[in-house]
């Protein structure tokens, strides 16, 4: 598999070159270069590489500003630091395009010299540096995964568009008709055809489907190593996480919202990624707490032995792998929704969801006091609805049993 190395936070300087003579413009690059070196020195930012601009683009630096901005689609750094951002493009316009453009790849612009740049806070560095040992050799998303985000993210794409990119995956096929054809959906007549799947099961759930399916598969190759998580539980309980968040916004909200199924199956995908890079440790934690219903032990061991937390993983990961920003904050506040500024409610309905999930599938029993009433009220629900939820979803679940050949 095609290895992409993911450095979290690892930014590129780019040197402005000015016109002037040579040992003038050297001397001035060299300063530029020590200047943006140190700033990323204090800021604890892991500066990978520093660009110098050719002294022939300066009269029109755009064609190598975008050269260098579709390299960044392949998601080698988060930041771009520059010793005077103002003196990069005179014109105000041209500046607030520039990070415009930049901001479409989540990448940052910083400028050594205006402190309207805020650097974000960074982890201790010990432990900026353990996750990014942890993720460094984390291998990309197929292709395929980013052409449908895109596909879906456009509202005026087609069923057709988006069968044609996933028939060009024939893992990927086979495993969405497989999921069609389950007794979950119930469908009378064999459906063989993707666009007919997408017709049924929705653009969002395709989605989802097709982004959690690539991200497992990433970890379920390497899973014939040592692993403390099983994974089919796993897989069962992110589905019907999902399954139930959606239900919970409809209900709540009388709508559907585009990210809630993607953002509930993907929600614990920072223990996938604990477990198959931090392996002896995160046996410990699986060790100390095997009963995960009580989510605060959870992070707390993950804490003590793993030095992060799935949330957190999850979140850094996700962001790596360039997924929506909604996705990567939801799996942030998963356990703590009331956090999220943005994303609040969706944080809160995943929330939700994936304690629903657990305890049918887990305890098997309603119990009321794994949910934080803080959060419960805070969105208009008690008790009583919740215990709604989950006889709903008892349902469900015995019919998930033949959908463990999703992901084999
Ligand atoms: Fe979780
Ligand atoms: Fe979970």
């Amino acid at each position: 598999m095609r290895k992409n190395l993911v450095l979290v936070m690892s930014v590129i300087g780019y040197v402005i070159s000015y016109k002037a003579k040579n040992e003038v413009r050297e001397l001035e690059n060299k300063r530029q270069k020590e200047k943006i070196e140190n700033f990323c020195r204090k800021n604890a930012l892991d500066l990978s590489e520093v660009f110098i601009e050719p002294e022939e683009s300066r009269t029109d630096y755009r064609p190598y500003l975008m050269k260098l901005l579709n390299n960044a689609s392949g998601r080698k750094f988060s930041a771009i630091v520059v010793y005077d951002f103002d003196r990069l493009a005179e014109e105000e316009d041209i500046r607030k395009w520039i990070i415009e453009e930049f901001k479409k790849y989540r990448i940052q612009v910083y400028s050594v010299t205006q402190t309207s740049f805020k650097v974000p806070p960074e982890e201790s560095e010990e432990k900026s540096k353990s996750i990014k040992e942890k993720v460094r050799d984390l291998p990309s998303l197929p292709e395929v995964v980013t052409k449908v985000t895109e596909i879906v993210q456009n509202p005026k794409s087609s069923a057709a568009e988006l069968s044609v990119v996933i028939s060009q995956d024939s893992g990927l096929t086979s495993r969405v008709l497989k999921l069609v054809n389950s007794a979950y959906y119930g469908f009378p007549k064999q459906i063989s055809s993707i666009q007919h799947a997408i017709m049924i099961l929705g653009f969002t759930t395709i989605k989802g489907l097709v982004l959690s399916s690539s991200i497992f598969r990433i970890f379920s190759s390497k899973n014939n190593l040592l692993s403390s998580l099983d994974y089919i539980s796993f897989w069962k309980h992110s589905l019907l996480a999902a399954i139930a968040s959606k239900r919970i916004y409809k209900e709540l909200f009388f709508e559907e919202d585009e990210n809630i199924f993607s953002a509930a199956i993907l929600h614990d995908i920072g223990k996938l990624i604990l477990d198959q890079y931090d392996h002896n440790n995160y046996a410990n934690v699986t060790a100390e707490v095997p009963d995960q219903i009580y989510a605060n032990q959870v992070l707390k061991a993950e804490q003590k032995y793993c030095e992060v937390t799935h949330p957190t993983i999850g979140h850094l990961v996700a962001e790596s792998w360039n997924l929506p920003e909604v996705l990567s904050e939801v799996i942030k506040f998963h356990h703590d929704p009331l956090k999220s500024e943005k994303y609040e409610r969706l944080a809160t309905v995943v929330y939700l969801g994936n304690l629903i999930s657990q305890l049918v599938l887990d305890s098997g029993e309603f119990r009321g006091d794994v949910f934080d009433e803080n959060i419960v009220t805070h969105i208009g629900l008690n008790n009583d609805d919740l215990l709604i939820f989950f006889n709903d979803l008892q349902e469900e679940a015995a019919q998930l049993e033949d959908l463990e050949s999703f992901f084999k």
